[in-house]
């Protein structure tokens, strides 16, 4: 019995803790993140980051798409999910690392959908790091100090 509740605190425990560190795991529609695609022009070559990337939908849809797809996540259970989906794609990396420390400097497109309370901390980090011209998509939430170039559905996408 006592094993029970230990695995089962092991499996919820991830699931929780996120909460205070970014967003608890809900996952975007793959429409909404195929919309994405759509409303953004990138080079063939582009970097595509996923700032809390779960189960890693995101960056199956664009490495599909021919682009370097790299994501961050820190429950472990999302992150394994992820490098299975992704196992057929060398186009594709998951990093089980915090999304404060990724590496923004390269991309030329950002998702995230992260809890409010998070976006003063996020922007700064964006500003500070990300290249002229490059795209920023936040699904749920606004971010007021980047230039918004279309709303659609939940999807806000900006433009460095
Ligand atoms: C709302 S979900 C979005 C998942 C995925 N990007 C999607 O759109 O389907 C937020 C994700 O961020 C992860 N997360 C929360 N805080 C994080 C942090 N500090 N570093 C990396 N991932 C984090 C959660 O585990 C969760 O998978």
């Amino acid at each position: 019995m006592i094993w029970i509740v230990i695995i089962g605190l092991i499996v919820i425990l991830p699931f929780l803790l996120v909460i205070f560190s970014g967003a608890p795991y809900v996952p975007t529609f793959t429409r909404d993140l195929e919309d994405i695609f759509k409303e953004v022009k990138l080079p063939q070559k582009a970097i595509v980051v996923d700032l809390g990337s779960g189960d890693g939908r995101l960056l199956l849809i664009a490495a599909q798409r021919g682009y370097t797809a790299i994501g961050y996540e820190i429950n472990p259970i999302l992150w394994l999910i992820s490098v299975w989906r992704l196992r057929k794609y060398p186009n594709a990396h998951t990093y089980l690392r915090s999304l404060w420390k990724a590496d923004v400097r390269e991309a030329d497109l950002v998702f995230t959908f992260l809890n409010k309370i998070y976006a003063g901390r996020l922007e700064k980090k964006l500003l500070a790091e990300m290249k002229p011209g490059s795209y920023f998509s936040s699904f749920g939430f606004a971010y007021g100090n980047l230039e918004l170039i279309k709303k659609h559905r939940a999807n806000h996408i900006y433009k460095l």
